[in-house]
C-alpha cells in the first residue's frame, strides 16, 4: 500500500464519518513566538480544543506536517524521523471514546488491513487525581471480542506472561499526552489527557514468538526492542492544568488522534524499516548512488543513509515553509540539520563533492508530489540554498577538523561543544580524538547532552523554561536584560512592581507586571537609563542554589503563580563581594530572582538597551517590550 493511498484513506475514512478535512498548517506556527516548529496536529488547533469556535465544526480531520527536534539523536534505526506526517482527526467537544476507539481500530483493520491479532493496546492506569481509564478498557475488550479476540487486561508489565494480555495499562509517563508529557510537567493553561495506544506487532516478521508471544521474555508494547511500533494515539483530552498545580475538566471533552504516516504504512505492509517505503526509498536511491554503498549491507552504512535522508527531507520541508539558513531558532535547526547530514555523508565517504546535498532535494518533490506540490515549486530555488549552505559549512569543517587536532586534551564538555555549535556527532569525535591517541569522557559528555535534551523536550513542547524561545546568545542576553528592567522598574517607578509573565526571544524581550496606569515618557527614560548603568558597569551574574524560604526572606523576585521545589537557584546580578547570598538584604545587590536560567556571566555584554513600547496588557497590567542592539 502506498503512503498516498493511506493518507486518501485516513481522511475519506473520517469524512465519511461527518469529519471536515482542513490543510495541514505550516511547520513554522503563525503568532505563536514560543515554539519554534508544529510538532503535533493538535498544535494549530489547541485554542478550538480549549472552547474557542472551529470555523469548521467539531469534526475535524487533516495530515499535518510536523517536526520534533528532539528525536534528532533517535533517528538511524528503523522508525524514528525528525519529520513526518501526523493523520489526525479531533472531536471538538462532539464525541468521545465510544466513537473514537471502535473507528479507529475499524480504519486498522478494514481499511488498511492490519490483522488484528497482530494489534495491542494500552490504557492509563490511573493516578492520584484522574482514575484508571475503566471506559476504555471496557470498550477495547468489547471491540476485541467482536473479532473473536479474547483480551486480558495486564495490570503490570509482568501481567504480560499471559498469552491473551492485549490491554496494558501504564502510567502517566506512557498514557498521559500533553505538548510537555506527564501532569505535573504541564504549565498553567495546558490541555492534557490520558490517552489509548495501538501498537502493531512485528514479532512475526522478526521470526519472534511466533508460537508464544509471551514466554520468552518479558517484552510488552512499550517495550524498546522494536518488535512493537506505536501506530495510532487517541487522546481524551479533557483537562487543564491550574495555577495551583491541579487539573480542572475542561468545558468541553475531546478527542485528540494522531498517528504518524511513516509508520502506518509501515504496518500496512508488514516492513517495520519506515525507511524502506516510498515515503524515504526515492532519497536512499540517490544517496545509494551518489556514495557507491548499498543500503542494508551494513548497519553503520544504513543508519548514515537514514540520518541522511530523515535530516535533507526535514530541512527541505523547513524551507518550503519559508524557513532560512541562519544562527537563530528554526533557521539554526535547519543549519544543523544540514551540517549533521554532511558529517554521516562523510562516513559514507562523500567528502569530495558536497553538491551532492542539493542533488538530495529533488527526491524530496518527487515523495510529495501529489500531496504538497508547493514542494516541488520551490525546489530548484531550494536546491541552489542547501548546496550553498553545505559548501559554506564544508570549508569550515575542514578548518575545525585540523582545530580539533590541536586541541590538547579532548574532555566531554568540549566534545558537547563540538556536538552543540557544529552538529559533531558523538562517535565522529571519539574518532577524532582517537587519530590524535586521545579518549572523550562520555560519562561527562552525556551529563551536558541530558541537559541540552531536557531543554529541547521543554522547547519542543511549545513552553519554554523561563519564557526564553531558546537558548541562543542573543535572548540569553536578553534574559538578563530582562532581570535589570524589573529591578530598574522597582527602583524607578514603583516597589511594588511585580511580574506577571515574561516571553524572550532572540530578537526583543517582553514584561508583563502589575500596574495601574500608563509610565510616562520620563519614567520609561530613566529605567532604560538606568538598565543601561548597570550594562556599564559590568556586573557580575551569580547563580547560587539555596533553600526557598531563606531565598523569599533576602528578597529574592518570585514568579507569580509558579510552584517552586525546596531548593531553588537564585540569580544575583551585582551581588556585593564578600556578602554570604544566604544572609543579603536588597542592599547588597541590584537584582535578585529565583531562576533557571541561562545567564550572561557579566552584564557589560548586552550593549545597548531601548524599551520599543509600552502598553495594557489587561486590567491592572502593563506591558514592556524591549531591545539590545550593539551600539
Ligand atoms: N497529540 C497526540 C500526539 O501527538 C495525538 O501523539
Amino acid at each position: 500500500m502506498t503512503s498516498s493511498e493511506v493518507r486518501t484513506k485516513f481522511l475519506a475514512y473520517y469524512k465519511a464519518r461527518g469529519h471536515t478535512v482542513i490543510p495541514s498548517a505550516s511547520l513554522v506556527p503563525e503568532n505563536d513566538p514560543t515554539t519554534l516548529f508544529t510538532s503535533s496536529g493538535m498544535q494549530p488547533l489547541i485554542p478550538y480544543l480549549l472552547g474557542q469556535k472551529h470555523p469548521s465544526g467539531t469534526r475535524l480531520v487533516d495530515s499535518q506536517k510536523s517536526f520534533r527536534s528532539q528525536d534528532i539523536d533517535e533517528v538511524g534505526d528503523n522508525r524514528h524521523t525528525t519529520f513526518f506526517e501526523m493523520l489526525g482527526n479531533w472531536s471538538l467537544g462532539d464525541y468521545f471514546k465510544n466513537e473514537q476507539l471502535p473507528w479507529i481500530f475499524a480504519f486498522l483493520t478494514g481499511e488498511l488491513g492490519l490483522d488484528p491479532k497482530r494489534l495491542y493496546v494500552s490504557v492509563f492506569q490511573g493516578n492520584e487525581s484522574v482514575s484508571k481509564d475503566t471506559d476504555s478498557i471496557e470498550i477495547w475488550k468489547k471491540i476485541y471480542k467482536e473479532v473473536g479476540i479474547t483480551a486480558d487486561v495486564a495490570e503490570s508489565r509482568s501481567a504480560a506472561a499471559s498469552k491473551d494480555a492485549r490491554i496494558f495499562l501504564y502510567d502517566a509517563r506512557k498514557n498521559w499526552w500533553s505538548r510537555s508529557g506527564e501532569p505535573e510537567k504541564m504549565p498553567p493553561g495546558e490541555p492534557g489527557g490520558p490517552d489509548s495506544e495501538v501498537f502493531f506487532d512485528f514479532g512475526k516478521a522478526l521470526g519472534l514468538h511466533e508460537q508464544s508471544q509471551w514466554s520468552n521474555e518479558p517484552c510488552h508494547p512499550n517495550c524498546d526492542c522494536g518488535r512493537f511500533m506505536e501506530i495510532a494515539n487517541s487522546v481524551f483530552m479533557q483537562y487543564q492544568k491550574q495555577a495551583d498545580g491541579s487539573l480542572k475538566e475542561l468545558s468541553q471533552k475531546n478527542v485528540d488522534f494522531g498517528g504518524g504516516l511513516e509508520r502506518m504504512v509501515a504496518a500496512a505492509n508488514d516492513n517495520r524499516d519506515v525507511f524502506t517505503s516510498d515515503l524515504f526509498s526515492p532519497l536512499i536511491r540517490v544517496i545509494e548512488h551518489a556514495s557507491g554503498k548499498t543500503y542494508g549491507e551494513e548497519t553503520e552504512t544504513t543508519r548514515a543513509m537514514r540520518i541522511l535522508a530523515d535530516h535533507i527531507k526535514a530541512a527541505v520541508m523547513m524551507m518550503v515553509d519559508g524557513v532560512l539558513p541562519s544562527n537563530k531558532g528554526q533557521g539554526y535547526i535547519l543549519r544543523r540539520l544540514v551540517r549533521r547530514s554532511l558529517l554521516y555523508g562523510r562516513k559514507l565517504g562523500l567528502t569530495k563533492d558536497l553538491t551532492y546535498i542539493g542533488k538530495l532535494a529533488a527526491p524530496v518533490a518527487e515523495i510529495y508530489a501529489g500531496s504538497y506540490p508547493d514542494v516541488t515549486e520551490k525546489i530548484a530555488e531550494i536546491t541552489l540554498l542547501l548546496q550553498e549552505e553545505a559548501l559554506r559549512f564544508g570549508k569550515t569543517l575542514e578548518q575545525g577538523l585540523s582545530e580539533i587536532k590541536k586541541i590538547a586534551v579532548l574532555d566531554g564538555k568540549i566534545a558537547f561543544t563540538l556536538y552543540e555549535t557544529y552538529g559533531f556527532p558523538w562517535e565522529m569525535t571519539v574518532e577524532i580524538a582517537s587519530e590524535t591517541g586521545q579518549t572523550v569522557d562520555r560519562a561527562q559528555f552525556e551529563e551536558e547532552f541530558n541537559k541540552h535534551k531536557a531543554l529541547s523536550r521543554t522547547a519542543a513542547a511549545g513552553m519554554f523554561k523561563g519564557g526564553l524561545a531558546d537558548h541562543g546568545e542573543d535572548t540569553t542576553k536578553l534574559h538578563t536584560a530582562h532581570h535589570l528592567l524589573l529591578a530598574s522598574l522597582q527602583k524607578c517607578v514603583d516597589p511594588s512592581i511585580k511580574q506577571r509573565g515574561s516571553n524572550i526571544t532572540a530578537e526583543r524581550l517582553r514584561i508583563d507586571f502589575n500596574f495601574m496606569r500608563k509610565l510616562t515618557p520620563e519614567e520609561l527614560e530613566k529605567v532604560a537609563d538606568l538598565v543601561n548603568q548597570k550594562i556599564k558597569e559590568n556586573l557580575k551574574v551569580t547563580r547560587i542554589e539555596m533553600p526557598r524560604e531563606i531565598a523569599e526572606t533576602i528578597g529574592a523576585q518570585r514568579e507569580f503563580g509558579q510552584k517552586y521545589p525546596d531548593r531553588v537557584g537564585v540569580y544575583f546580578v551585582g551581588l556585593r563581594d564578600g556578602i554570604d547570598p544566604e544572609q543579603a538584604t536588597p542592599d547588597d545587590y541590584f537584582s535578585a530572582e529565583f531562576c533557571g536560567g541561562p545567564h550572561v556571566g557579566f552584564t557589560g555584554t548586552l550593549g545597548h538597551f531601548t524599551i520599543r513600547k509600552e502598553e495594557s496588557a489587561g486590567a491592572g497590567i502593563r506591558r514592556i517590550y524591549g531591545l539590545l542592539s550593539t551600539t
